[in-house]
């Protein structure tokens, strides 16, 4: 069944000037843009998004670059899509990363990825909501 994933240019990669390649990259994999925004997130939304790893030692790195500056936040429609969209987008390591990946062409580190996925339908229903009104999601 055709579903949706959140996904966001973290701001390595609007500041790199990648966000016309990577949305390139998501259209030519099939994806269907059904939301979309330019923003910059505070560091007390950033933290909120990233709530889950609040324990690791990278927190506080990860919500002061995820708040540092703008990113593109969007939803994506296609069939399986969580699962597909962490293939387009590979490794969380760029290191690990497979050849055609977004993160292969476009990270620069495992704390500067380039993009966001969500891991699973349920949290992509969570995030789509932490960015999107009903009323901005057009399907
Ligand atoms: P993402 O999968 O979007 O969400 C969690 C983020 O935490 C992940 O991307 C990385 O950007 C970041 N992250 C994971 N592991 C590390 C790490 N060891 N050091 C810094 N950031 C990390």
């Amino acid at each position: 069944a055709t579903n949706r994933t959140l996904t966001m240019i973290k701001p390595d990669a609007v500041r790199n000037g990648h966000i016309g390649g990577i949305l390139e990259m998501i259209n030519a994999a099939g994806f269907r843009i059904v939301a979309m925004k330019y923003t910059k997130l505070s560091p007390e939304k950033a933290g909120e998004f990233y709530a889950v790893h609040a324990a690791r030692p990278f927190y506080g790195e990860l919500v002061e670059f995820m708040s540092g500056g703008p990113i593109v936040a969007a939803i994506l429609e296609k069939d399986n899509a969580v699962e597909e969209f962490r293939k387009l987008i590979g490794a969380t390591n760029p290191a690990d990363a497979a050849e055609g990946t977004i993160r292969k062409k476009y990270a620069t580190s495992i704390g500067e990825n380039a993009v966001h996925g969500s891991d699973s339908d349920e949290n992509a229903a969570i995030e789509g909501s932490f960015h999107f009104a009903g009323t901005e999601i057009f399907a």
